[in-house]
C-alpha cells in the first residue's frame, strides 16, 4: 500500500499516568507531513490486526523525527507502550486532511482538550513559521494539574498558553472552551479534543461568526477509506451525508459537521 512505511523508535517514554511520548525516525515521511494529519501504527502483535491512529504532534524535517503522544487506553496502545528504542514499527501515513493557515488572519486561538493537545502543537509551529506576526493563544484543558502536558512546548510558539482544569488544580477552573470565552476576539479558532468539547467550540465560533476548524476522532479500522468504520455526519443541503474521518477528515470546517447527536 502506498502510505505504508517503517520507522525506528528513538524514544518511547512515560510522560505521566498512562501517557507516553514517542519519537520515530522516518526522514522521508516527515517531509510529507502536515499539521493535523495522523499516523496509524501497527502494534507488532499479529493478533491485533488493525493499526492505531495517533496524531502527529511534531514532524521535524531537519532531524527526520516524528513525535506522537498517546494514552495507553486499551490493548493496542498498551502494546505500543511496550516498544523500545531500536524497535522498528510499521505505519501508515501521514494520513488525512490538515489544518490550513490563512494569511489574512492575525489572531489565532488553538484549543486542545486532553489528548487533543498534541496535534495543536504541530499547528502552533506551522502558524509561527508561516505568519511571523501572528498572535497565537493556546487554550489547553485537562482533568487536573496531574494530567497537564505540553505546556512548555507550546510556549516556544505561542504568545500565551492558558491552562484550564476541571478540578481547578491548575489555571482556570473549567474547560478549554470556557477559558477561550473570556477573550473571544479571534480571527480563527482551531480545536481538537473530546466530541463534547468540539461541539461547544463549534457553537461558540458560529455564534460569533468566527471561522473554526476541528479535528475529530472516530473509531477506525482500516485508516485509509476502505471500510466505513469511521464515518461522521456532515450537512448536505437540507439533509446530511456520511464522510469518512480517515480520508476526508480528521480536520473539518466545524460548520460542516452535524453536532446534535
Ligand atoms: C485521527 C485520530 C487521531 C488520534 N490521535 C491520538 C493521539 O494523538 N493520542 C492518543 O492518545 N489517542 C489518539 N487517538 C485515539 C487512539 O487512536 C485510540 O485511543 C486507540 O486507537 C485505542 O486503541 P486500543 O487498542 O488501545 O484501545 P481499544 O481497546 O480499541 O479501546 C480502548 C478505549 O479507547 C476508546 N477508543 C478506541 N478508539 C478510539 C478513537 N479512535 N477515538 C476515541 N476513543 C477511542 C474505546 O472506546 C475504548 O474506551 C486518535 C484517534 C484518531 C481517530
Ligand atoms: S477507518 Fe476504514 S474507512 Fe475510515
Amino acid at each position: 500500500m502506498r502510505e505504508m512505511f517503517y520507522a525506528d523508535i528513538l524514544e518511547n517514554k512515560l510522560l505521566l499516568g498512562e501517557v507516553y511520548d514517542m519519537r520515530l525516525y522516518a526522514p522521508k515521511e516527515v517531509q510529507k507531513a502536515k499539521a493535523g494529519q495522523f499516523l496509524s501504527l501497527y502494534t507488532g502483535n499479529a493478533a491485533l490486526l488493525l493499526p492505531r491512529p495517533l496524531s502527529i504532534c511534531a514532524a521535524d524535517t531537519v532531524s527526520g523525527v516524528f513525535r506522537v503522544i498517546y494514552r495507553a487506553v486499551g490493548e493496542g496502545t498498551r502494546e505500543i507502550a511496550t516498544l523500545k528504542p531500536g524497535d522498528r514499527v510499521r505505519l501508515l501515513g501521514p494520513l488525512g486532511s490538515f489544518y490550513r493557515v490563512f494569511p489574512e488572519h492575525k489572531r489565532f486561538a488553538l484549543v486542545g482538550g486532553g489528548m487533543g493537545a498534541p496535534p495543536m502543537l504541530a499547528l502552533a509551529k506551522k502558524i509561527r513559521k508561516e505568519a511571523l506576526d501572528a498572535h497565537i493563544s493556546v487554550f489547553l484543558g485537562f482533568r487536573s494539574k496531574f494530567q497537564t502536558i505540553l505546556e512548555d512546548d507550546f510556549k516556544k510558539y505561542a504568545n500565551e498558553v492558558i491552562v484550564a482544569t476541571d478540578d481547578g488544580t491548575q489555571g482556570i477552573k473549567g474547560n478549554a472552551v470556557q477559558a477561550l470565552a473570556a477573550d473571544p476576539n479571534f480571527d480563527i479558532i482551531y480545536g481538537c479534543g473530546p466530541k463534547i468539547m468540539l461541539k461547544f467550540l463549534a457553537k461558540f465560533a458560529e455564534e460569533r461568526e468566527i471561522p473554526c476548524y476541528v479535528s475529530v476522532e472516530e473509531h477506525m479500522a482500516c485508516s485509509v477509506g476502505a471500510c466505513l468504520a469511521c464515518v461522521v455526519k456532515v450537512k448536505d443541503g437540507e439533509n446530511w451525508a456520511y464522510r469518512r474521518v480517515c480520508n476526508t477528515g480528521p480536520v473539518f470546517n466545524a460548520k460542516e459537521l452535524v453536532w446534535d447527536e
